[in-house]
């Protein structure tokens, strides 16, 4: 058995326009990475956290990989005196689910470490309750994409059933990330508890008109599909550029444009990487016109979702 492992797990987009709390997509590059080590002393302790700028607990109980890495050992009675060192390679409260991405890694690492081989359904309800710390609310629409790759479907919570969905191999990912942080927690918050039926109506068909875009690889019907009546309509204010960054991307032929997960940072799909290049100087600028620095980020939809590393 291996005294020690390393898993990198990627960062996601999630909601994808009309799919709240029920759709997403695991992204290339970036992500965070774990390192979970067997340790003579009982009980489990963070030992070193990089990349967060000194904002993540190292609190056992708050920390969303050691919450998730927890509830894991609990479950299955397991006993065993664990270190965890993090390493954040993507931002906080930057609406590219960093708390799934820190949640999925801790139990991905240990099942690996442990040999436990728990499948990806076993593993997904633990880093549920990592992310759970984090936003306040039960939603898989990071973790199960995160976890399982590829583009992901949460058909239901009661049981939860994961599907997952073929996509255009040459669908394109455009992401701007401002750098303003938005809580998860206050960002559900603002959103309305009932919803209109006729906004109803509307998400179901755009819902169903996404799913169906992507697995007959319609880039028409995905790019008219992409449309929130719920979340974003309320959450468009929170990001000063909204409106500018969505519409120069529109103008460079993005097939769209949303937040992603409760923001601040937007997407965009395209169907080619010179495409998706030109979109993301352009998005670029338009937040630098609110005074807002950004980062870009390019990627297709990344089918593999944590890898252990050497
Ligand atoms: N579906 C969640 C939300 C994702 O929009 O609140 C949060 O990253």
């Amino acid at each position: 058995m291996k005294k020690s492992i390393r898993v990198f797990s990627p960062a996601s987009v999630s909601n994808v326009g009309p799919g709240f709390d029920l759709m997403g997509f695991a992204l290339n590059g970036i992500g965070d990475e774990i390192e979970v080590s067997l340790s003579n002393k009982s009980g489990i302790k963070i030992t070193k956290i990089t990349g967060d700028n000194g904002k993540l607990p190292y609190d056992t109980e708050k920390n969303t990989a050691t919450v998730a890495i927890k509830s894991l050992l609990a479950k299955h009675k397991i006993k065993v005196g664990l270190e965890v060192k993090i390493s954040k390679k993507m931002g906080i409260g930057s609406g590219l689910g960093s708390s799934a991405a820190s949640a999925v890694a801790g139990v991905a690492a240990v099942n690996e470490l442990l040999e436990l081989n728990l499948t990806r359904y076993q593993l997904l309800e633990h880093a549920i309750e990592g992310e759970m710390i984090a936003s306040g609310a039960l939603h898989a629409d990071n973790i199960a994409p995160c976890l399982f790759g590829g583009f992901v479907l949460v058909r239901g919570y009661n049981p939860i059933d994961i599907i997952q969905i073929d996509y255009p191999k040459n669908l394109f990912c455009t992401i701007v990330y401002p750098q303003i942080e938005i809580k998860t927690c206050e960002a559900r918050k603002i959103l309305d508890k009932k919803i209109d039926l006729k906004n109803a109506v509307a998400q179901a068909g755009n819902a169903a008109g996404l799913i169906t875009g992507l697995l007959t690889k319609d880039f028409s019907l995905i790019s008219r599909s992409i449309v929130d009546w719920i979340a974003e309509p309320k959450r468009a204010s929170l990001i000063p550029c909204y409106h500018e960054v969505r519409e120069a991307a529109l103008q460079n032929g993005a097939l769209n444009c949303n937040i992603t997960g409760s923001g601040p940072s937007m997407f965009a799909f395209s169907n080619s990487k010179l495409r998706a290049e030109a979109i993301g100087i352009a998005m670029k600028k338009a937040a630098s016109k609110k005074r807002l620095e950004s980062k870009i980020y390019i990627s297709k939809i990344n089918d593999k979702g944590p890898v252990v590393l050497k």
